[in-house]
């Protein structure tokens, strides 16, 4: 069977290449797994908690409706805990939509989120509908979202994929194409245009980057060979995060405590600014993350 509903989780296996594999945890539809050529290709703590009684610590985990803390506090997000309910709440396994590639969706409305939590956002006002759509190639793995306004009143939200990478060694991955995009550096509160050729990394990492074109192809490279490829559909901008030594130490479900040297997150989301979504409205975005091919430098690094 390539769709297994194994009560906590669906196992989605590639029709015809059998050690290709996605694992999606129904609290906050997390990809904790997702196995391609030979090797598992995302980082999941071994503290994270599967158990639906905090977010997973790696993977794949959803943020909406707030990215983040809400900064300012006549928004109706501003209670709203860090990255907000979506990847804290247990969505719907909807089934099985396509056969190759293999696709599956899962469900979040206001009635799969806590009450408690659900108003925070808006005093509970707001209705909607959350299609995520997960989709299995042979050396893909595409996940899209639709967010619907159900209901009555406009509201505006974030959403991010919050994508925690494996390689084998941080200090020899490094990042393409993001040269001469704005970003804002999260750990100094600054906003500048990146100037670094390629990004390499060797202390704790955490910008945002802004309004970056989709055409340009995010890279994570390796000694001359392109581990991940990160294509965006509507999402304009990019977190690029790495919690070093420190930060990973305070966090208790962060582990092994060198997880840190194995992992990138590459985050592609709509954040800077959020979307606003009217009654009866639809918005999509979309990440494809892919293997191998060439490394693609679509900027000029030799400025
Ligand atoms: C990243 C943010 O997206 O998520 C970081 O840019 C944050 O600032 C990180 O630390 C992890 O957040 P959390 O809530 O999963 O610990």
């Amino acid at each position: 069977m390539p769709v297994e509903d194994q009560n906590d989780r669906v196992v989605v296996s590639h029709p015809t290449k059998k050690d290709v594999k996605v694992t999606i945890l129904k609290y906050g539809a997390t990809v904790i797994s997702w196995e391609a050529n030979g090797a598992e290709q995302l980082w999941l703590s071994s503290a994270a908690k599967l158990d639906g009684s905090k977010a997973v610590r790696g993977g794949i985990p959803l943020v909406f409706p707030v990215f983040g803390k809400q900064k300012n506090p006549d928004h109706p997000t501003f209670k709203l805990p860090q990255h907000g309910f979506a990847r804290t709440s247990t969505w719907e396994f909807l089934g099985q939509t396509t056969e190759n590639p293999v696709a599956v969706q899962f469900g979040l409305g206001p009635e799969n989120v806590e009450p408690a939590t659900l108003s925070l956002w808006g005093e509970g006002k707001y209705d909607f509908s959350l299609i995520l759509t997960i989709t299995l190639g042979e050396d893909f793995l595409e996940s899209q979202i639709e967010v619907e306004n159900t209901g009555k009143d406009d509201f505006e939200f974030n959403w991010l994929f919050h994508t925690y990478y494996r390689t084998p060694d941080i200090t020899d991955t490094l990042v393409t194409n993001l040269v001469d995009q704005s970003c804002y550096d999260q750990l100094i509160a600054e906003e500048y245009k990146e100037k670094s050729p390629v990004i390499s990394f060797h202390e704790e990492f955490d910008r945002i980057y802004k309004n970056v074109p989709t055409d340009l192809l995010i890279q994570m490279v390796q000694f001359g060979k392109v581990l991940h490829n990160v294509e965006r559909k509507n999402l304009p901008d990019a977190v690029v995060w790495n919690p070093w030594i420190k930060k990973s130490q305070g966090m208790g479900d962060f582990e092994p405590k060198e997880g840190y040297k194995n992992m990138l997150c590459i985050e592609p989301g709509h954040v800077s600014e959020m979307v606003k979504l009217s009654p009866r409205k639809k918005w999509q975005g979309a990440q494809k993350a892919f293997l191998g091919g060439e490394i693609n430098i679509q900027s000029n690094i030799f400025q």
